[in-house]
């Protein structure tokens, strides 16, 4: 259970978090036939009340859970500095991991709870599947983690805190070529992702342009999210012979292939990108099988700057774990908003939303974050090496 620093705010704390647990537990969330009106009706007065769309369970929960470790952090920094007049009231919705459940919640966070923002989600195929919801509704939604471009092109009133996948594609494909000095890769895509299949193509694009050779186009080699037997995919790409595979998915299927592909020896390394970032990840993949592959993410435990430390203990003292990225992004995401909330004067959703794009130069723990034209942040990178006792920090890449 999470504790707060001062007994005092306890209280204070805990209503919202047990009101969100509750609403997890007890409602159901809406089907698909409710409809949905233009600028919903105006959110309470009296309180803030901020959505959240997280996957708490399914294939992809460390997400959800390392997420909401770091939100509610967050709003303990953001009570105890009592820079917002009002109290938020956060309300934690399960998307499962699934578009169709990432639609539902932010319906249901819109037509049944009134919110006045939404944080969320985290892969780009559910943010992707509930966007146009808020935008046509008007009801601002940030997410802290989506990188792929097309998240924040739904419209005005879709941001984001985190660098997209041009930028995490180029890195990556750079650190390929340049830095390990590999010239032959073959790409695997996971065909249920949006994120797997943007990140691929930058990629793709990027190592080409450096001169590197792909075996393969990028639809040739293909998964999907819930697969577990690689075994044919990987003896194909072993018949090409790469010299590195790039993988952009997400941790479950991720941890199964990079054991199958060791059992099958083939010792290339594997790069990806920030969907490996989960403490799952180790232990699906397993000692062996989890050395000398490399990912590019948001955030590094091991980063010197003392604000960061500071974080990582702080975090490592409440959830007995160390932190991943996801734990930084939400942490991060619910300052900016709530900074945001400070600033918006009048608290509708549209001055919300305007605060929300006029974030510049905010000190986070994943870097600084200033929100631009087409409501993206620009923000450094990381380069980790996968390890059997964690992410080990190897570069940092500035924009
Ligand atoms: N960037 C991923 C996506 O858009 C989500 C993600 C972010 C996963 C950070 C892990 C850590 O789908």
């Amino acid at each position: 259970m999470f504790k707060n620093s001062t007994g005092k705010l306890l209280a204070y704390l805990a209503l919202p978090f047990l009101l969100a647990t509750g609403c997890v537990k007890e409602k159901k969330t809406e089907t698909q036939t409710t409809t949905t009106t233009k600028a919903a009706a105006a959110p309470p007065s009296d309180e803030i009340v901020i959505g959240a769309v997280f996957p708490m369970t399914g294939a992809i929960a460390t997400y959800g859970q390392e997420s909401v470790n770091g939100i509610k952090m967050a709003l303990d920094k953001i009570n105890a500095e009592g820079k917002l007049t009002k109290k938020i009231r956060l309300i934690v919705e399960d998307n499962k991991g699934e578009p169709v459940d990432s639609s539902n919640a932010v319906r249901k966070l819109i037509n049944i709870d009134n919110v006045h923002a939404i944080i969320g989600s985290v892969a780009s195929s559910n943010t992707l599947a509930g966007a146009p919801i808020a935008q046509e509704n008007q009801v601002p939604m940030m997410t802290p983690a989506s990188t792929n471009e097309k998240v924040t092109e739904t419209g005005d009133f879709i941001s984001r805190t985190c660098f997209t996948d041009n930028f995490q594609g180029v890195v990556m494909a750079k650190f390929a070529k340049e830095t390990l000095g590999k010239s032959k890769a073959i790409i695997i895509v996971d065909n249920s992702s949006d994120y797997s299949k943007g990140l691929a193509k930058v990629f793709s694009e990027e190592f080409k342009n450096m001169g590197g050779e792909l075996l393969g186009n990028i639809n040739e080699y293909t998964y999907t999210q819930k697969d577990t037997d690689f075994r044919s995919l990987l003896q194909k790409v072993k018949r090409t012979n790469p010299d590195v595979i790039f993988l952009p998915g997400y941790y479950t299927e991720v941890g199964l292939m990079l054991k199958q592909a060791r059992q099958l020896g083939i010792n290339v390394p594997f790069l990806g990108g920030d969907g490996w970032d989960s403490p799952k990840l180790q232990e699906l993949a397993g000692p062996e099988a989890i050395k000398g592959n490399y990912i590019s993410s948001h955030f590094s435990a091991d980063d010197k700057d003392p604000q960061v430390q500071k974080f990582v203990q702080e975090y490592e003292t409440n959830f007995k774990q160390k932190p991943g990225a996801m734990a930084a992004l939400g942490y991060d995401g619910m300052l900016v908003m709530a900074d945001a909330l400070s600033r918006a004067g009048e608290l509708s959703r549209e001055n919300i939303k305007k605060a929300i794009t006029a974030t510049a130069n905010f000190t986070g723990i994943t870097g600084n974050i200033t929100i631009d034209a087409n409501r993206n942040a620009k923000k450094s990178a990381v380069v980790l090496e996968t390890t059997p006792t964690g992410m080990v920090f190897k570069q940092k890449v500035n924009p």
